[in-house]
């Protein structure tokens, strides 16, 4: 069962196709903390501020600018969200749920969300980068709670995609950029984790901690999207090292990686086989 259509949605695509914002598109993408700068990469820009899109979210984090850019990037027509919503701001799990509507409103092309995370996987230190496989929700929240249809019930199995996954990791190869993987566990911040907690989730099976992307993942999947996600660490969580994280260590690394993501998007891109959905 899909998603129903939301009025929420019609009316911000219908704001953004007289804005010149139209698909089909090749990748849709979330930037994540220190990515906003992807957007400068983005060829013959088109560029809406979330603010003059209906029933947008203010992005209301330092470092996400709350716009929407539509361009392309490597030569193909590419969607970006230059910042997010989470659920830390107000308490509201689905607070993507019309940007990632008008995803599917605008030709449903693949979606790649990016986040800032710290990581228990020895070998990926701080730059590095990680593909997700799975998640850990451990955050008590979910943004389907209240949605009355019977779509509210999502398979998550495969919720990461496994054929984009693939295409990213090929892409990683033909690029040179190293890409780890691991399991993702979700807490919803914004207080950074404790160093048991953090214990805990690596006892469970988690090898990256962050404070977003999973309710994302799960209204994409809610709305039939093909999802994928990419961390970029920029801290051993929380009793992995000596220091401890913060938000301006956060945005200062991820900046730094943030040039290999766009050396791997690039590749993915500029791959022919890499088709949109149909
Ligand atoms: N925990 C949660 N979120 C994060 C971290 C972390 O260690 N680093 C960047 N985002």
């Amino acid at each position: 069962m899909s998603a129903p259509d939301d009025p929420r949605v019609v009316a911000a695509a219908a704001v953004l196709r007289a804005r010149g914002v139209e698909g089909p598109f090749a990748l849709a993408l979330v930037a994540g903390t220190g990515l906003g700068g992807l957007a400068e990469a983005i060829e013959a820009p088109r560029i809406v501020p979330y603010g003059e899109i209906p029933h947008f979210p203010a992005a209301g984090v330092s470092g996400h600018a709350g716009r929407l850019v539509a361009g392309h990037l490597a030569g193909r027509p590419v969607l970006l969200f230059q910042g997010r919503a989470h659920a830390y701001e107000h308490g509201d799990a689905a607070a993507m749920r019309v940007p990632l509507g008008v995803v599917r409103a605008l030709g449903a092309p693949p979606l790649l969300l990016t986040n800032a995370a710290g990581s228990m996987l020895p070998a990926a230190g701080p730059g590095s980068l990680a593909l997700i496989t799975d998640h850990i929700n451990l955050s008590g929240l979910n943004p389907l709670i209240g949605e009355p249809s019977d779509a509210r019930f999502v398979p998550m199995r495969d919720a990461y995609d496994p054929a984009l996954r693939t295409a990213l990791a090929a892409a990683a190869g033909r690029s040179g950029v190293v890409l780890h993987e691991g399991v993702y566990a979700w807490f919803s911040g914004p207080s950074f984790e404790t160093p048991a907690e953090v214990r805990m989730a690596h006892r469970l099976g988690a090898d990256l901690v962050g404070m977003s992307t999973a309710p994302e993942v799960i209204l994409a999947r809610f709305l039939g999207l093909r999802v994928a996600a990419l961390s970029l660490v920029t801290n051993h969580a929380e009793g992995f090292s000596d220091g401890t994280p913060s938000h301006g260590e956060t945005q200062r690394v991820a900046a730094l990686a943030a040039q290999d993501v766009a050396r791997l998007l690039a590749a993915l891109l500029a791959d022919p086989g890499f088709a949109p959905s149909p």
